[in-house]
């Protein structure tokens, strides 16, 4: 029988049996590859154990014990530490850090809990990591180190070596002879990923596998892989910047949308315990178009500074650009500033940005962004002691956002004295030493900051 070649979405995995330029699936375009049939048995060789069926109440319902790295702003981006039989998926952009700071991690749960490791490198040279390891002067006397890229071959090292912790960096170079395909390609990936994922359950090892990011801001595979694994940290940074930010996007383990927050010197990566403080190196002069917002990422709060630049534009062609906020929300956020509080950009610029690479998911900025908006735009700064916080809805009222006593709190650790929030968040007692300004509209919120 002539075997038939097939056709496979290389963003989302999808079969085609023709080759199209857009997969029907994602609607990415120019993803299909050919794909050859896989080999018999290749995919079958696992299944030998027999079946074993288990009653729920029959399993012990321990909570997974943890073990912490030693580097604290990792183990709270892993919601507290490794669990033993856990696979953890980091990915990022090529150079950004990642084989610093799994090398750092090895080196710190093996001087600080003794636990065996093997780092498996399939991107750099034994002596490459060699000469870093040195350079960054970690504690890797006894660090296993392989270099390797067939799968069957690092599932071998199991049996030749004792290792509770396993990382290999990264998932895109390492290939399987049993699939027709190029490392990397999605049903490498897959195939991969799946004998990494067995090996952890079976064994109780901790698996990394580090991932590279597609220009695109995904992962190469990003939805097959994870799928697959317990946890996903994005490590981001920007080039030009020292400061490194590793956020979990998905935990089986932990909080979702925790951070944790490095910065990368000479000799590796740095913790960095008050991250409020260090993305809050401002101006010592007063500034328009820039204010402080409380921001919750995962469990800790967080300030940020949030800049708007408003400057005269094309009416044609005005632009509204949004670095680390969602772009379509301040497009929406001005329509309502325009309707609610009669402040018109119709024809301005409107760029936003917040500093220190931060990006901010939640609604609590809507506030902070419009009062930044209509300082640029007036050109009178706002107190330099104030932050605010609060989510602006269509009708430009200003709603509640959760946990709003912990943001107040924050604030004033770092030394602010005025807070702009919403009434339904005002605290009734302990204002935590603030002067608490509590807004119902939008409007009121510009007349209490003094830019109406
Ligand atoms: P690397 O860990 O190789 O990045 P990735 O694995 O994500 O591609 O780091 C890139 C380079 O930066 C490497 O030459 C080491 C250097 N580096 C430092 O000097 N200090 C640091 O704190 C970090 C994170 C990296
Ligand atoms: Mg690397």
């Amino acid at each position: 029988m002539a075997l038939r070649v097939g056709y496979q979405c290389q963003e989302c995995g999808a079969n085609a049996p023709q080759w199209a330029g857009r997969c029907v699936e994602c609607g990415a375009w120019n993803t299909l590859t050919e794909q050859l049939p896989e080999r018999r048995g290749a995919a079958s060789a696992h299944s030998q154990t027999p079946v074993a069926i288990l009653a729920l109440n029959e399993i012990p319902a321990q909570s997974a014990v943890r073990q912490a790295t030693g580097l604290g702003e990792f183990d709270r981006v892993l919601g507290g530490g490794l669990v033993a039989g856990s696979v953890v998926l980091i990915g990022g952009d090529p150079g950004v850090g990642k084989s610093t700071l799994m090398l750092q991690a090895l080196a710190s749960l093996r001087l600080k809990a003794g636990l065996p490791s093997l780092y498996i490198s399939g991107e750099e040279s034994a002596q490459q990591i060699a000469i870093r390891a040195s350079r960054l002067k970690l504690g890797t006397a006894d660090l296993q180190l392989l270099t390797e890229t067939q799968i069957e071959r690092i599932l071998e090292a199991r049996a030749r070596s004792v290792f509770q912790v396993l990382v290999v960096d990264s998932i895109q170079t390492v290939w399987t002879d049993g699939v027709n395909a190029a490392p990397g390609s999605i049903s490498q990936l897959r195939e991969c990923a799946l004998r990494l994922v067995r090996l952890a359950k079976d064994h109780h090892i901790t698996v990394f596998l580090v991932g590279h990011v597609t220009k695109e801001g995904t992962l190469a595979g990003p939805r097959v892989l994870e799928h697959m694994v317990d946890t996903v940290l994005y490590f981001e940074g920007e080039a030009g910047n020292r400061l490194r930010i590793v956020r979990a996007v998905k935990n089986r383990f932990g909080a979702v949308n925790e951070i944790g927050v490095f910065a990368m010197t000479e000799r590796g990566l740095r913790e960095v315990r008050n991250p409020s403080a260090v993305l809050l190196s401002r101006y010592e002069i007063d500034v328009s178009g820039s204010i402080v917002t409380v921001t919750r990422e995962g469990t800790r709060p967080l300030l940020v500074e949030v800049q708007a630049l408003v400057d005269k534009g094309y009416i044609a062609n005005v632009r509204r650009v949004a670095v680390g906020l969602e772009q379509n929300r301040l497009s929406m956020l001005l329509a309502v500033m325009h309707r609610h509080a009669g402040v018109s950009t119709h024809d301005q610029d409107v760029f936003i940005n917040v500093v220190g690479g931060v990006r901010i998911a939640e609604t609590a900025a809507d506030l902070p962004l419009l009062l930044a908006v209509v300082s640029s735009l007036c050109g009178r700064p706002l107190a330099r002691d104030l932050v605010s916080f609060g989510e602006v809805g269509l009708s430009g009222e200003v709603r509640p956002v959760i946990a709003a006593a912990e943001r107040l709190k924050e604030a004033a650790k770092q030394g602010f004295k005025r807070a702009i929030v919403p009434k339904a968040n005002a605290p009734k007692t302990d204002s935590a030493g603030l002067d608490v300004l509590a807004v119902r509209t939008l409007k009121e919120a510009l007349k209490r900051a003094g830019v109406d």
